[in-house]
Formats: C-alpha cells, sequence, structure tokens
C-alpha cells in the first residue's frame, strides 16, 4: 500500500478495506463508462445543428437493464456493509473494557485495574478491546484509523466501540468531531503491546486499586450504603446481583440494569424508580465526576461475581 493508506493494525481493517476499494472500484468503472460513453456518441452522432433527431418510444429490454443491473449492486453493497457494521458493533463476549471520558481537549482512560492515562492508551495484542465511552463537556469522536474505528463520544450517555489489534505498534487517535478552539490537539496514541509487555505495564501501574474498590470506598463515602444494604432491609433496592438483570419499575416498564441505567439512577434518580420504592433519593447530578461514576457503575457491577463481604 501507499502511504496514502494508513496501517492494517486490527481484525475490522482487512474487511473495511475490502468494501471500500468495492465501492471505489464501482464508482470508478462507473464513472469511466459514462465520461467513455458521453465523448463516443458526442463524436458518432454529431450532426448539423438544424438536424432533427429521431423519435424513440419505449426500449424495454434496456430499461429493465438500467433497473435491474443497479438494483444487484446496490444489494450485494447494503448486504455486504450490513455484514461489516453488524461485525463492528456486536462487540465479542469477552473484551477487555476500558472507559474513556472525553473533555475539551484531551482524553482520559481508565483500566478497571484503576490504571489512568491521558491521551495515551496501553492495549495488549489480540484481545478484543471495548472502550465505553462518554464525554464532559460537548460531542468528541474517538477514531483510530489503523484500526478502522470510530465512534462519537456523547455528554450524558455512554457509547461503545470494540477492537481487536492485531499488531504491536503505537497508533494514532484523533477526534473526530469538531469541538472548539484546540480539536485538532485532541490527539493521542494507542500503544499495542505483547501480552507480557502489557502484564508488566499493568503492574508498573498506580497502587490506587481497582476501579470497582475506588467505587466501593465512594459508596461508602457519599453514604449509598445506608440506603442500599445487603439485606433488603435498605429503604432503596439491593444493588447484589442487580446488573445485568431486567428491573420492574414504578410505570410497570422493565428496564435492563446497564451503565446507561445506573448512571442516569445516580444522577437523577427520580426517572425510573424501582418497584417497591419511594422516590427519596438525592439526585447525585453536579456532585459526582464523570469518573466517579464510573468508579460507581464499576462497583455496582463487580457485585454479581462473588458473594460480598459484610460491610
Ligand atoms: Cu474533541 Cu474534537
Amino acid at each position: 500500500m501507499p502511504p496514502l493508506f494508513p496501517e492494517s493494525a486490527s481484525t475490522m481493517a482487512s474487511r473495511v478495506d475490502a468494501l471500500y476499494f468495492f465501492l471505489l472500484a464501482v464508482s470508478g468503472f462507473f464513472s469511466l463508462l459514462i465520461a467513455g460513453l458521453i465523448v463516443y456518441y458526442a463524436v458518432k452522432y454529431r450532426r448539423s445543428p438544424d438536424a432533427i433527431g429521431a423519435n424513440i418510444h419505449g426500449g424495454l429490454l434496456l430499461e429493465l437493464t438500467w433497473t435491474i443491473v443497479p438494483f444487484l449492486i446496490t444489494m450485494v453493497i447494503f448486504v455486504w456493509g450490513a455484514s461489516v457494521f453488524f461485525a463492528m458493533s456486536r462487540a465479542p463476549e469477552e473484551t477487555l473494557n476500558i472507559y474513556v471520558v472525553g473533555k475539551q481537549w484531551m482524553w482520559k482512560f481508565q483500566h478497571l485495574d484503576g490504571q489512568r492515562e491521558i491521551n495515551e492508551l496501553h492495549v495488549p495484542v489480540g484481545r478484543a478491546v471495548k472502550l465505553i465511552m462518554t464525554s464532559e463537556d460537548v460531542i468528541h469522536d474517538v477514531f483510530v484509523p489503523a484500526f478502522r474505528v470510530k465512534a462519537d463520544v456523547l455528554p450524558g450517555r455512554y457509547t461503545s466501540i470494540w477492537f481487536q489489534p492485531t499488531k504491536p505498534g503505537r497508533y494514532h487517535l484523533f477526534c473526530a468531531e469538531y469541538c472548539g478552539t484546540r480539536h485538532s490537539g485532541m490527539i493521542g496514541e494507542v500503544v499495542v503491546m505483547e501480552p507480557t509487555a502489557y502484564q508488566t505495564w499493568l503492574s508498573g501501574g498506580t497502587a490506587e486499586g481497582s476501579l470497582a474498590s475506588a467505587g466501593s470506598k465512594l459508596f461508602q463515602d457519599l453514604a449509598c450504603n445506608t440506603c442500599h444494604r445487603q439485606d433488603a432491609q435498605g429503604r432503596g433496592p439491593v444493588l447484589e446481583g442487580l446488573f445485568g438483570k431486567t428491573q420492574m419499575l414504578q410505570s410497570g416498564e422493565t428496564i435492563v440494569v446497564d451503565e446507561a441505567y445506573v448512571r442516569e439512577s445516580i444522577l437523577t434518580p427520580g426517572a425510573k424508580i424501582t418497584a417497591g420504592f419511594q422516590p427519596i433519593m438525592p439526585a447525585f447530578q453536579g456532585l459526582v465526576t464523570e469518573e466517579q461514576l464510573l468508579e460507581l457503575i464499576e462497583y455496582v457491577k463487580s457485585l454479581q461475581a462473588q458473594p460480598q463481604v459484610p460491610r
């Protein structure tokens, strides 16, 4: 490949490129065909200015051809494009999850083990990585050309993308949504490492402890534990084993407890009240940062796996 093209460093790269080249070939073929025919016919059928052309009606075969052929071509593009799109938007079951917070004008990454990074993201080669992203202010967009992934990062909700790096190296990371004065400086690097080097990097990190443990501490600092108790005697719902479950709401609707729901329930608890509970929880809007929200979410998630030690 000439240097016009970004490196291919994820499992998705070749699939995206193949589709891209197909589109390019189709466009190129028809552009040349049409331009060529225009020139050819202009020369072949040139007449004196006052000549009157033959009056032709119909041409069933021709009309069917120019309807069916483009239809088939667009269906190929549609099915192919959809399959690539689904592969990109559906992360595998097992992913390495990393939280991303965009803000004017930097990228903040939080690993579940507690490492934090700014404008630099370390990931191991060969593992599916899922980025769960939100913004502190305006709309940003994370874009790693070498992985062929790109997704908007929105304030007030979580979006995610996934990729599986195929070779170690350093790859550019861009913000691809105009977000203010220093948008063009909102760049960084994804560092893809061999698994052993990655482990070394991980263990060389901060001693702050995992996100979930930071969340656990925060949960107590904010006195959440006075109402959300394990024994079902609290004034708030039991959080143990809640994440991923389907919850019945006061309104009669049901909701799947995901990151977005936990986030909303912390910031504006009155929005979706769990059936059987009173809307008495104070809103934490403005009181917790995006990073702290992620810690609390990870803490709620961590209440799944193992039976909790009594607090
Ligand atoms: Cu952030 Cu552009």
